[in-house]
């Protein structure tokens, strides 16, 4: 078994999600800091993880949450100072767990050095080359250089105005506006970067979770493209722009012109060199939105990342033959190029499982859901899916990424009032799509204190529910069946049994609704239906390891999870 010290440790790792506005707040401005992480630490040294991965922190306007760096090598007042950083990583090492950071290197901040130099410097220079600067189209340029949508609503291409006050040239943005795009085809983005990279490596970071890594290169002459029909599984576009449920999606029209271009894998072959020059296996992991799993393998090859998210099975119904089949697809593309699938059930961009898993109508991912949205979900049904769904994740071979609040069974807040939202989403579509706030507020520590424990003020940037006190993790601590011991439990008797490795074989035979399987000792039996289900002889009564729910040793109620010792 792999140990946060050993070799391609990543393999199988507990990667722990840490949004770091939300998770603690130590100066108690009702925004989370770096020394908020640090004296929550130790929670998660209890919890088992084996690495955390931190949101952005660094300087940034806060337009998109952080993911606008308007400096890349320092900390954002609002969470802390280096040194704050330094503190935190000495402390997570101490307790064994490695951190990784956000790295985002498709867009900066429009506060970004650069892009001021670029916006002064005017048409052809030098500055301008390190964006997507064109000309508009039209008589006087008045039109966008082509129709591209931005992933937050409207159009991905701003005008800009010249110092004079004459409207100029336009520059790409794939996301807000204030997120204006690098071109990757210039040698001094490329250089700035490993720049970035070696700051943060020689400042003893694990590794990074690189964002939009699917977004960096976009096809020559910037062609015009109308994505496919909303459709799917999860009923449309999901957050970033993978349209789900398209397996034939390259058949299609050869793919969206800014998302997963050839190209972008020179970019990781560079950083992987890079990152073996440093000791101590340090990670790259891919958020890329692609489709199929066959493609997004690309990504992992020996010579590039470690990791990539695996979002088909985040979108992947609680559905027995679905969840098969996602499984069977992944374990089958990522194996083919030697690496581990990633498994994940929820981020800080995604509607979280707790809800998501119940939501009884069609509602894009991504865009979020809030009061109007139809097929609202009940949150006892969601929990309890959600914990059966996460008992059988946290089963499967490969790495596996929880975001915080899973663990407490966190469901997403849907009644957030209008005025509290924050997500470029909600204003560029004016309202039409809630946005992703609801599953970013402040996570609760202690039930009966201010802001749950969050801080000692009461203070929170987006309000916490009146009901949240059950879930506080000093409420779940120590009790016996809570989701935080599920858990706990679950990562203990992974590392254990060493199921984070080794091979999984299909158990048949026990109905429509069940997806079962056994890696060496253990077998993991979900019942993914409303109905009761009766084990067979051969495994009633086996010892039990770990249960999401009541069981009685043979018959496995709905929306329920078991490991088994069977050998
Ligand atoms: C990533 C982040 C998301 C952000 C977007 C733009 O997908 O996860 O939160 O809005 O990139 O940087």
């Amino acid at each position: 078994m792999t140990t946060p010290t050993s070799p391609e440790w990543w393999r199988s790792a507990v990667i722990y999600q840490i949004y770091p506005r939300s998770f603690a707040d130590a100066n108690g401005d009702g925004l989370g800091d770096l020394p908020g992480i640090t004296s929550r630490l130790e929670s998660l040294s209890e919890l088992g993880v084996d690495a955390i991965w931190l949101s952005p922190f660094m300087t940034s306007p806060q337009k998109d949450a952080g993911y606008d760096v308007a400096d890349y090598c320092d900390v954002d007042p609002i969470f802390g100072t280096l040194d704050d950083f330094d503190t935190m990583t000495a402390q997570a090492h101490a307790n064994n767990i490695r951190v990784i950071v956000d790295l985002v290197p498709n867009h900066s901040s429009d506060a970004h050095s650069w892009f001021q130099a670029a916006l002064a410097a005017g048409p052809g220079s030098a500055e301008r080359a390190h964006y997507m600067f064109r000309d508009g189209n039209g008589e006087n340029g008045e039109l966008p250089p082509n129709n591209w949508q931005s992933v937050f609503g409207g159009p991905a291409w701003t005008r800009t105005t010249n110092p004079d006050g004459t409207a100029g040239q336009w520059y790409l943005h794939l996301f807000d506006s204030s997120q204006p795009d690098f071109d990757w085809t210039n040698d001094e983005v490329r250089a700035m970067f490993r720049d970035v990279l070696r700051f943060w490596l020689d400042r003893g970071v694990d590794g990074f979770r690189v964002d939009v890594a699917h977004g960096m290169i976009k096809a020559d002459g910037l062609p015009d493209y109308t994505p496919p029909a909303e459709g799917g599984s999860m009923g449309g576009t999901t957050p970033l722009g993978l349209e789900p449920g398209i397996d034939d999606f390259e058949d299609i029209d050869g793919g969206a012109p800014y998302w997963g271009q050839e190209g972008v894998h020179d970019i990781y072959r560079d950083w992987h060199r890079l990152l073996e020059e440093y000791e101590g296996d340090r990670v790259l992991c891919a958020e890329a939105w692609v489709d199929p799993l066959s493609k997004m393998a690309k990504w992992v090859r020996p010579d590039e990342m470690q990791q990539a998210f695996n979002f088909p099975y985040l979108e992947t119904p609680w559905q027995a033959s679905a969840l098969r089949a996602v499984i069977d697809e992944s374990l089958e593309a990522f194996s083919a190029v030697g690496a581990p699938s990633t498994w994940v059930l929820s981020n800080h961009d995604v509607v979280r499982h707790a809800s998501r898993l119940a939501l009884t109508a069609e509602n894009p991912q991504g865009h979020g859901i809030g009061p109007k949205s139809p097929g609202q979900p009940i949150r006892e049904v969601g929990l309890q899916r959600a914990r059966a769904a996460s008992a059988l994740m946290l089963a499967l071979p490969g790495g596996a990424y929880i975001y915080q609040g899973e663990e407490l069974g966190l469901p997403e807040v849907i009644d957030l009032p209008d005025d509290a939202r924050q997500d470029p989403t909600w204003f560029r579509t004016n309202g039409e799509r809630y946005g992703r706030d609801g599953c970013r507020v402040p996570i609760p520590w202690e039930a009966n204190a201010p802001a749950y424990g969050f801080n000692t003020t009461g203070a929170a940037w987006l309000p916490q529910p009146d009901d949240w006190a059950p879930y506080a993790r000093d409420a779940q601590v120590g009790v016996d069946g809570s989701t935080l011991e599920l858990y706990s439990s679950a990562l203990r008797k992974r590392r254990e049994h060493g199921l984070g490795l080794g091979s999984i074989e299909w158990i048949d035979g026990l109905g429509d609704d069940v997806i079962a399987f056994t890696n060496g000792a253990v077998s993991v039996i979900a019942n993914a239906g409303s109905t009761d289900v009766q084990l067979p002889d051969s495994l009633a009564g086996a010892e039990l390891i770990l249960s999401s729910g009541a069981f009685d040793g043979s018959t496995l109620g709905a929306d329920t999870t078991v490991w088994l010792r069977t050998a």
